[in-house]
């Protein structure tokens, strides 16, 4: 957050803004190393990121890929099966939800 607001010339508000762009796209293995979606549907527009940032139980998930240590987060799967945490209000959470480090400074500042 102060990264971007220091060398963006961003408010705080103004970043947090800007990271809802992540309520559309997605990430995936080959182009980044990441993997996953920030909400349910990753072709519309809706607050579910934000929801979901905010909502479901969040947790540090380090995996390798290509030799490399993925940092990102994950919402851990319930006991008993079912999809990893979700669904959440307003559409947030998919069995392969993820946030990034800087969607969580979002969520931790
Ligand atoms: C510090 C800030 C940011 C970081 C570290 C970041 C990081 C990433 C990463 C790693 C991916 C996954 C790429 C892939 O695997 O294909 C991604 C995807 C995406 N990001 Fe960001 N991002 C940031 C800010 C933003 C902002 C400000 C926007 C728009 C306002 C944005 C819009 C998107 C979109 C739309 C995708 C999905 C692309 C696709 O589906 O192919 N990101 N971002």
């Amino acid at each position: 957050m102060t990264f971007l607001a220091a060398n963006l010339q961003l408010t705080i508000p103004q970043t947090v803004a800007l990271m809802g762009g992540h309520t559309v796209g997605r990430a995936s293995r080959s182009e980044s190393g990441y993997q996953g979606v920030w909400k349910g549907r990753a072709d519309t527009f809706s607050t579910g990121y934000y929801v979901s940032l905010l909502s479901l139980p969040w947790h540090n998930d380090v995996s390798s890929f290509n030799g490399k240590a993925v940092n990102q987060w994950s919402v851990p799967r319930r006991p008993g099966g079912g999809g990893g945490g979700g669904p959440a209000p307003g559409g947030g959470g998919a069995a392969d939800a993820i946030m990034l480090n800087s969607d969580m400074q979002v969520r931790m500042n």
